[in-house]
């Protein structure tokens, strides 16, 4: 069974409520499905990975949130190439925040390309002035995601 890795970056528990919510939409689809609350370099490097989310809220002005940035900051600074990576991406923010809207997501996304990953289909970015429930847009979006880039395990 191959598997899916959701690395989740939260501060307040709504990025790893996605990652729960989600979960099962994978296994339906035929996926192991392990969320990582306090990931480290090697469980992306780790040639289990056959597949990544990242489910990351932003804090600060633009920041990951805290158990996230020991992760994030190993890979730019061990810059471990990540080319045999395929990701999806669901950032939590508010867009009352302004520019720094989504940042910690926006931010993750360069630095896994940057490393040569390949993400499948659009990043999602939830409003929290908009969708009170992350899981609200989040689910329809990972069904989506399944659909359109031909997920599913026979
Ligand atoms: C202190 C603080 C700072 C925040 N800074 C930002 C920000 O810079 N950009 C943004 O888009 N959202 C920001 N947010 C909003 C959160 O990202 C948003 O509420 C998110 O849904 C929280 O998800 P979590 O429960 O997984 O931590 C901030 C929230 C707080 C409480």
């Amino acid at each position: 069974m191959p598997m899916l890795k959701i690395f989740v970056g939260t501060m307040y528990g709504g990025a790893l409520d996605v990652a729960e919510q989600v979960k099962p939409l994978f296994e339906e689809a035929g996926f192991e499905v392990a969320i990582l609350e306090n990931p480290v370099l090697e469980d992306l490097t780790g040639s289990d990975t056959d597949l990544a989310l990242f489910c990351v809220s932003t804090t600060g002005s633009g920041d990951y949130p805290g158990n996230f940035v020991p992760f994030a900051r190993a890979i730019a600074e061990q810059s471990p190439g990540l080319s045999s990576l395929r990701y999806g991406l669901i950032a939590l923010g508010d867009s009352s925040y302004g520019e720094t809207f989504c940042g910690a997501g926006r931010q993750l996304d360069e630095l896994l390309q940057g490393q040569g990953a390949q993400r499948l289909g659009e990043r999602l970015e939830v409003d929290a002035m908009e969708t009170f429930m992350a899981d609200d847009a989040a689910l329809p979006w990972a069904e989506e995601w399944i659909e359109s880039q031909a997920l599913k395990v026979a």
